[in-house]
C-alpha cells in the first residue's frame, strides 16, 4: 500500500445545505499501480483526488500516504509531502506562460530548492518526445506538447504518485493516446502509481483497477 483512504466523508456547504459528495468511501492504491477514477460529472471525481493529494481535507475518515496520516502533519509538513512525493497533471495544462518549457519542468524542484542542471531533463523529454521545444513559451507549444510538458514537470521530482484530473480532456483522440501512452509507460518505468480521473471509457484499458464514484443521492441534513 502506499495511498490509502478509509471511511472518508466529504461535504460542500451551500446556503445553508449540506451538499454530501462522497460518504464512506474506501481507497486503495499500491506502489506503481494504475488507478482510474470515473463516474458522472459532478460526483465527486476531482474532490477525491484533491483529498488524496492533501490539497483538501476530508470532514472524516483517514487518508495516509505509506504510514505517514495526513491528519498528523502540519501545513508545512503537508506541502514538504505533496512536492517531494506527488506529481500532478491538469487538462488546462497549468504551465506558467511566462517560463519557456524547460523552466516550467523545473519549476517543482524550484520549489524544494533542489539543485539541476538542465541536462538533467534530457533523457526524460526525449522519452516524451519535447527534446526540441524546451525554448518554447507554452503558447508556442501544441495541446499535445504543453501536456507532454506537463507530464516531464510530474515527474522530474521522482514521485511516487501522479494524480492527473483528466489530462487528456483537451487534446483529440491521437493526442489523447500519445499523452496516455506516455504517461504510462513513464510511470511503468519509475513505479509511480497513476490514480487517473477520466470520462472517456476508451482510456480505462489503462489501468490495473477501475473505480467509479456513484452519484450520492442529496439528502436533507
Ligand atoms: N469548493 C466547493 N464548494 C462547493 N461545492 C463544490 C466545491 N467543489 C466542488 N463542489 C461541488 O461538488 C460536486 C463534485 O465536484 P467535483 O469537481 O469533485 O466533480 P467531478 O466528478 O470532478 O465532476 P466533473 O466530471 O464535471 O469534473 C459538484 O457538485 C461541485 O459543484
Ligand atoms: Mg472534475
Amino acid at each position: 500500500m502506499i495511498l490509502q483512504a478509509e471511511n472518508i466523508s466529504k461535504s460542500y456547504k451551500l446556503n445553508d445545505k449540506t451538499i454530501p459528495i462522497l460518504e464512506h468511501f474506501d481507497f486503495i492504491a499500491d506502489a506503481g499501480e494504475k488507478i482510474a477514477v470515473t463516474g458522472p460529472s459532478g460526483s465527486g471525481k476531482s474532490t477525491l483526488l484533491n483529498l488524496l493529494s492533501g490539497l483538501d481535507k476530508a470532514d472524516s475518515g483517514d487518508i495516509r500516504f505509506k504510514d505517514t496520516k495526513y491528519a498528523d502533519l502540519s501545513k508545512e509538513q503537508m506541502t514538504n509531502l505533496r512536492l517531494t512525493a506527488f506529481g500532478y497533471i491538469f487538462q488546462a495544462f497549468h504551465l506558467i506562460s511566462t517560463l519557456n518549457a524547460a523552466d516550467n519542468i523545473l519549476m517543482p524542484l524550484a520549489a524544494r530548492k533542489k539543485k539541476v542542471l538542465y541536462s538533467d531533463l534530457e533523457p526524460i523529454c526525449k522519452k516524451l518526445g519535447i527534446e526540441n521545444c524546451l525554448d518554447h513559451f507554452p503558447h508556442q507549444l501544441s495541446g499535445g506538447e504543453q501536456q507532454r510538458v506537463a507530464i516531464a514537470r510530474a515527474l522530474i521530482g521522482n514521485p511516487a504518485v501522479i494524480f492527473s484530473d483528466e489530462a487528456t480532456g483537451n487534446l483529440d483522440q491521437k493526442n489523447s493516446i500519445q499523452v496516455m501512452d506516455l504517461l504510462t509507460e513513464c510511470c511503468s518505468a519509475q513505479n509511480v502509481a497513476l490514480i487517473f480521473v477520466t470520462h472517456d471509457e476508451s482510456l480505462l484499458r489503462y489501468a490495473d483497477k477501475v473505480v467509479r464514484i456513484p452519484e450520492v443521492q442529496p439528502h436533507e441534513s
